[in-house]
């Protein structure tokens, strides 16, 4: 399973990045906004300065929700660096977009996908990536890890060859089921990646290690 970070802040990317087990970038709106980006040239120079720092692929969200807005903006997010991925929202003009982008080599997200038949339909337009959102999932009370499951075995069945891209990550053990499931790959919070180091067990015994080792000197 890839590792994405979820995130537009730039310390947090690099700190991830530096761990060596960065495998791309994903960002939204509100990722964006907190950083306090704003306007077109600054919202394109920071999309250029992640794609420098992180060699993988970084999704940048389109704005627009016409089908004509929606290629216009695509084509210029992807003028900024080869490793720029479309992220398209699951509406009707975000599906025949995706489309449009399958059919000139243009890599796509669709984001915001809460069932299996999102996860179809964006597959049939030949989608690179799906994400299904399952932190949010939780937060209504079913379980967003299911619908990963739900949605590799649907892939797999059918030979699809988008890329299920496991999104709303908010703590480590969804990683661990994401990975179970199946999930191509999971895009998560610099916390919920740093949370995967912790065991009491590991800081008790490298405790014990580090005394005895005194003892050898
Ligand atoms: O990038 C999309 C997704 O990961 C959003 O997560 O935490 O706002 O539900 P969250």
């Amino acid at each position: 399973m890839k590792f994405f970070i979820d995130t537009a802040n730039l310390a947090q990317i690099k700190e991830a990045n530096d761990l060596g087990i960065l495998d791309g970038v994903t960002t939204n709106p509100s990722l964006m906004a907190k950083e306090g980006i704003k306007g077109h040239d600054a919202v394109m120079q920071h999309y250029k300065t992640i794609c420098e720092m992180v060699d993988g692929p970084v999704s940048a969200e389109v704005l627009g929700t016409t089908f004509e807005g929606i290629i216009e903006e695509g084509k210029k997010l992807v003028q900024i660096h080869k490793n720029i991925v479309v992220k398209v929202p699951m509406i009707k003009d975000g599906i025949k977009a995706i489309k449009w982008f399958t059919d000139n080599d243009i890599r796509t997200n669709c984001t915001l996908v809460f069932s299996a038949g999102q996860a179809i339909l964006a597959a049939k337009a030949g989608a690179s990536f799906v994400s299904p959102f399952i932190g949010r999932i939780d937060d209504s009370s079913w379980d967003g890890v299911q619908l990963i499951e739900q949605i590799v075995r649907i892939y797999n069945a059918q030979g699809f060859m988008t890329e299920v891209l496991a999104a709303s990550i908010r703590n480590p053990l969804h990683i661990v089921r994401c990975a179970e499931a199946g999930a191509d790959v999971c895009t998560c919070p610099l916390s919920s990646i740093l949370g995967l180091l912790k065991h009491p067990l590991t800081d008790l015994g490298l405790e014990q290690f580090l005394k005895d080792a005194q003892a050898m000197q």
